[in-house]
């Protein structure tokens, strides 16, 4: 089987997120499937808000460039994220739509080529009963448009506060599979594509 790297990102920078928790999830069941994994902090990586002006006068900013370059390097993504009123949040779009921009090294191809045709998975976690599902069917469709593969099983985890014990991991063993389940489907992907 050849080695596949993905990327894992929390939807969220809050310091004590849920979905920073379930990334880990997810995450085990990708590293368990075989899969290098690289966490992506966006904290760490402050992207301005997407302004059209601020990119015609300097290209995109630094963060934006240097994502375009971990994601040539890696195989596909993995993705747990909150919602926001139906939807995901802001950081997850603006980081994303900077990800879309053309390349700064003037060849006009936009920085969705490095992840066209890669998989991804996507998970939520909520302290809210609906586990933040609705927002995954927009997650879904943006993810596909930038050209992401993304795997067709999700998880929505309810009741997020209540549901990891102190270690951070999921209590509920059906939610766990099936949360790692996501990342696994997602490594095995990566590694057809990459001809294992
Ligand atoms: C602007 C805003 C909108 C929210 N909308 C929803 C929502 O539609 N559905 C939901 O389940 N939770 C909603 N929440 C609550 C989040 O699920 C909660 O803040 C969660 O902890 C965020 O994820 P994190 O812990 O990973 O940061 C909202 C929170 C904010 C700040």
């Amino acid at each position: 089987m050849p080695t596949v790297r993905l990327l894992a990102m929390p939807g969220s920078a809050r310091r004590d997120s849920w979905n920073r928790k379930l990334l880990a999830v997810l995450v085990r069941g990708a590293r368990a499937a075989g899969a290098e994994v690289t966490l992506y902090e966006p904290r760490d990586h402050e992207m301005p808000l997407y302004d059209g002006d601020l990119e015609a006068a300097e290209g995109i900013p630094p963060a934006a460039a240097r994502l375009q370059a971990l994601f040539a390097e890696h195989h596909g993504l993995l993705l747990a994220t909150p919602e926001y009123n139906g939807f995901f949040p802001p950081l997850v779009k603006n980081t994303f739509d900077w990800l879309s921009r053309p390349l700064p090294d003037g060849s006009g191809k936009p920085g969705t080529v490095h992840v066209r045709g890669k998989p991804a998975g996507i998970v939520a976690a909520s302290p809210g009963v609906l586990g933040g599902i609705r927002s995954l069917q927009h997650t879904r469709q943006y993810l596909s448009n930038l050209g992401f593969l993304v795997v067709p099983d999700q998880v929505g985890v309810p009741k997020a506060d209540s549901a990891f014990d102190t270690e951070g991991q999921l209590q509920d063993a059906r939610v766990r599979t099936s949360v790692e389940a996501v990342g696994a489907a997602v490594a095995r992907l990566a590694m057809k594509i990459a001809g294992g």
